[in-house]
């Protein structure tokens, strides 16, 4: 049985014996051809339908897949078959790029984590809406919008309108990425007047761009987990002003406490996985504290386990997503989650 854990076990071992990347870029040919050949169904587990409303989007499961593993939007219907209620794609910016000098991605199996330093490599968003556009859609679709790393942040907005004009047609909802700590200085984004601007443009854009093809898409902010917990009501409330539908909670950490002394710890980069789940967890509380229910929130960091996606959704998440916890897990994983979130009634 290719959907039970021990199968997706004796797969993860093998994968595993290679590095991270390469381990990586296998398992999303793999799956691609599965889906090709119709065959990507057999590896889910039999999650079950749990439709959830929000951000006038039903979702047909609340555990998404995370931005980042599928940043080309190549395996689409795969994810989809594998049981996640939604996948995000991306993140994409307008020109490709490859992103920084190998090795970029580091396995802490001791610890359930991943360390990456990717920098958004990605064929460019007019490859990903090709994808998009070929592909088997059986789900809700997230594309995860950033910016080259060569723009300079006065002109990031210029580079997050042109992947919101080009995607809008495209996806389900739309996500701005500001808290990746791989591309220089991205989370000075997330603050003050550089926020203001950036959101003020995107909510213009937007407006025009739902006239120009009579509907309105969703947009959501993602944020890190390593801001001072005064700002997240501000922030919060600068979302809602500029008409912001939902906010991802959150992106990985700079931080290295948790795994202090591996011999990765040192290694520049994001901190995913099982060091982030609390901390990502509180992030979602005090959001939800900030702003009622005037904003959606989609739970992610560290979701190793279905009591941690419950966690996520008892501090105030909507739906959540995955990302290091699928690389260590697979697809039980998704069952797992859906069945203790439907469980909490
Ligand atoms: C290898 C890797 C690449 C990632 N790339 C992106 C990305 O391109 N855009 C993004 O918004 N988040 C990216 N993320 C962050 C994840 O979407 C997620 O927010 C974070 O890893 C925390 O969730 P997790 O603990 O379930 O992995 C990446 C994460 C990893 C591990």
């Amino acid at each position: 049985m290719l959907n039970s854990p021990f199968a997706y076990k004796m797969a993860r071992n093998a994968l595993f014996k290679l590095d991270a990347e390469t381990a990586h870029t296998v398992t999303m040919k793999k799956l691609r051809l599965m889906a090709k050949m119709g065959m990507s169904k057999a590896l889910n587990p039999g999650v079950a339908d749990a439709p959830v409303d929000a951000m006038g989007i039903t979702f047909k499961n609340p555990v998404g897949l995370a931005a980042g593993l599928d940043k080309n939007g190549e395996c689409i219907a795969a994810f989809s078959d594998v049981g996640f209620g939604f996948v995000e794609i991306g993140t994409v910016t307008p020109r490709a790029q490859p992103g920084n000098p190998k090795p970029r991605m580091f396995r802490l199996p001791e610890h359930q984590a991943i360390i990456n330093r990717l920098g958004f490599n990605n064929h460019g968003v007019d490859a990903l809406c090709e994808q998009v556009k070929q592909a088997r859609r059986t789900t809700t679709l997230g594309i995860n919008i950033g910016k080259n790393f060569d723009t300079p942040n006065e002109n990031a907005a210029d580079d997050y309108l042109h992947c919101l004009a080009k995607v809008y047609p495209l996806a389900d909802y739309v996500t701005v990425n500001i808290s990746s700590p791989n591309t220089k200085n991205l989370r000075e984004l997330q603050f003050g007047e550089s926020l203001e601007q950036l959101l003020g443009a995107l909510q213009q854009k937007r407006l025009e761009l739902a006239d120009q093809h009579g509907h309105r898409v969703p947009m959501t902010v993602k944020i890190a987990p390593d801001m001072d917990a005064e700002l997240l009501p501000q922030l919060a409330e600068t979302l809602v002003k500029f008409g912001i539908d939902g906010v991802i909670a959150t992106n990985t950490t700079n931080s290295r406490e948790a795994v202090a002394g591996h011999k990765f710890a040192g290694e520049t980069g994001g901190l995913s996985g099982a060091p982030l789940t609390d901390k990502s967890t509180e992030v979602i509380s005090a959001l939800r504290a900030a702003v009622g229910s005037e904003l959606a929130i989609i739970g992610v960091g560290g979701i190793l386990s279905g009591d941690d996606a419950a966690a996520k959704i008892r501090a105030g998440a909507n739906l959540v997503q995955i990302y290091t916890g699928f690389i260590y897990q697979g697809p039980p994983l998704i069952k797992d989650s859906v069945t203790q979130i439907t469980a909490l009634g």
